[in-house]
């Protein structure tokens, strides 16, 4: 198969992207890969919002710049904070007009939500299910463009580079360019082979690396793990961002509800065992703090007091206003016997996002020549150490927008011809000595083992001896199951553990290499901010 405009991901930024694209150059091809249906992204399980500066009588860039860089701990690049602030109102706008509906007050205008760290409400949201909403005004814009095609079911399991032509391939090699892929149809079982001339990555984040997390089982790091297997950069992936109230369901397995940090925003408050509004004890900014700062909290209260979870109290909240603004929240804590107007709400941090991923430039370009990242698996440079909320859905629109910008104006140059740089011609998928998986098991102990340790040694808190443990684990999980891989038809449960285990490396390699604590990442053995602030790149 061959297309022009290949997007693996069919979440906020690969659909911006295909949308653009697909409207300039009505005459191209352009093909969008899921690894389940269509909708099944993060995107769809947004609660809070989108953040953007919009009342401009009470807010402004300068505003928004400086709580993004506030929470990103020194570690955000400025330029790029500027850009999405500055261009991300137009995008929003652009959403709206493709027929995405925020919520409004009587009067006409938005309702802007707050959350942590932002100093002004700015967040325009659909009730509390802001990603459901903007993802169906995605897929009805895509459905309206017929030279977009969505292929769902086909796991995307390696990018085509040089390597696959025999040359070697290495991190220091110029040009290293991207083909296309090899995907898994589920459909038919089989290996095929998709050549383009410019992808783009949007797989999303890496939350199921955890045994706890707001994410779908679809996030397992597909994207950062190709890229990284590929020889291509990743950047600074120590940062993974635990959402401080994720409801505590006992014997929960699989996606944690998240409980919007919209909810405090709008005047929720954090109890411990003891009744307590603790976090004025660790920040000014109370509940409101930024979520390193809470999630942090959280964790020690619940160490200090020897409990599995703390309690959001909203008993105290305008119940009618609580309804209309959160219905979803109201219908899921029913569901398991809880009464936001009687009782508090057990919650729990759980890994909700990860701010490092797939180096990109200005333009979402990869150090991979043809290969694009936008979304939660770029690193962008905008979240620095800590993402401020509500900031992602607005960074995947504004990079999906500049990546199919300087696709556009890139795809004239490229030769009509798939061939590798010597004209050769890119060979299908080699799956001989390989034969059918006896034992499933094999990988779901191996995810449980996996999930294991990064919860318990690459949590919330890290040190030394525990990242050391953390790794050696690791390598033995690595080995076992490369052989696996090695001598088994590839199957997603394979590719995904395969996937998960190189990101779980990333993130304990990030770690023990940042000799500071800073932002998301708290190293006990290094509890200060180091002088040097510099990102760590693979
Ligand atoms: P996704 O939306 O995750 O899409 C990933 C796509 O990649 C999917 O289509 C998947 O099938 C595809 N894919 C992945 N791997 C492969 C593969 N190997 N082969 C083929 N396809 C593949 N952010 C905010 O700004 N505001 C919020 O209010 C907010 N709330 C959130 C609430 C929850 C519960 C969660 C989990 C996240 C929230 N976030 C929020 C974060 C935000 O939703 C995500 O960061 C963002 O939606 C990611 O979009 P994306 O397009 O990068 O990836
Ligand atoms: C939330 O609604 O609390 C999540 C917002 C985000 O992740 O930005």
């Amino acid at each position: 198969m061959t297309t022009d405009f290949l997007v693996i991901g069919s979440g906020i930024a690969g659909l911006t992207y295909a949308v653009k694209v697909a409207e300039a150059m009505p005459d191209k091809k352009v093909l969008v890969i899921t690894k389940t249906v269509s909708d099944e992204t993060n995107t769809k399980y947004a609660q809070g919002g989108v953040a953007g500066v919009w009342d401009t009588a009470i807010d402004s860039f300068a505003k928004h710049i400086e709580d993004t860089l506030i929470a990103g701990d020194g570690l955000c690049d400025k330029h790029i904070v500027e850009i999405v602030v500055k261009e991300g109102p137009e995008r929003i706008r652009e959403l709206i007009g493709w027929g995405a509906s925020f919520d409004k007050a009587s009067d006409g205008d938005y309702r802007l939500g707050r959350e942590g760290g932002h100093s002004e409400s700015r967040i325009l949201h659909h009730k509390d299910v802001t990603g459901k909403e903007m993802e169906r005004a995605l897929l009805d814009k895509v459905a309206s463009l017929t030279n977009i095609s969505i292929l769902n079911h086909c796991f995307v399991v390696e990018i085509i580079t040089q390597h696959h032509l025999g040359y070697l391939v290495t991190k220091s090699t110029p040009n290293i360019t991207c083909y296309g892929v090899y995907i898994l149809n589920l459909a038919s079982q089989e290996i095929e082979k998709i050549l383009s001339k410019v992808t783009l990555f949007a797989t999303g984040g890496n939350g199921a690396i955890y045994r706890s997390t707001t994410n779908p089982a679809i996030a397992t790091g597909d994207g950062i793990a190709m890229v990284y297997r590929a020889k291509g950069r990743i950047e600074n992936m120590e940062f993974i961002q635990f959402h401080p109230t994720a409801l505590y369901e006992p014997g929960k397995k699989g996606q944690s509800f998240l409980i919007t940090e919209a909810v405090r925003g709008d005047g929720g408050i954090l109890r411990n065992a003891s009744g307590e509004a603790f976090m004025a004890r660790y920040d000014e900014r109370k509940d409101l703090a930024p979520r390193d700062i809470v999630a942090r909290a959280i964790d020690n209260e619940m160490k200090v007091n020897g409990t599995e979870h703390v309690y959001l109290d909203c008993r105290h909240m305008p119940m009618e206003k609580f309804m209309e603004h959160f219905p979803n929240i109201y219908e899921k804590c029913k569901s398991i016997g809880i009464d936001v107007s009687r009782d508090m709400i057990p919650v729990a941090p759980a890994a909700h996002y990860n701010c490092g991923g797939i180096q990109t430039d200005e333009f979402g370009l990869t150090s991979i020549d043809n290969l694009y990242a936008a979304g939660e698996c770029a690193g962008t440079g905008l979240h620095g150490a800590n993402r401020l909320a509500s900031n992602s859905l607005l960074e995947a629109m504004v990079f999906a927008h500049r990546a199919a910008h300087h696709a556009l104006s890139a795809i004239a140059t490229l030769s009509e011809t798939h061939t590798g740089p010597n004209g050769e011609r890119i060979p299908d998928w080699d799956a001989r000595g390989t034969t059918s998986p006896k034992e499933m098991i094999l990988i779901t102990q191996s995810v449980k083992e996996l999930q294991m340790l990064m919860s318990d040694y690459v949590g919330i808190v890290r040190n030394n001896i525990r990242l050391e443990r953390a790794m050696r684990r690791l390598d033995l999980l690595y080995e076992e199951v490369e052989a696996l891989y090695r001598t088994t038809r590839v199957s997603p449960q394979l590719c995904e553990l395969r996937n998960m285990i190189t990101v779980a490396y990333l993130v304990v390699k990030c770690a023990q290499f940042r000799h500071e604590s800073r932002g998301l990442h708290f190293n006990t053995d290094f509890p200060e901010k180091s002088a040097i602030v510099q990102d760590i790149v693979w």
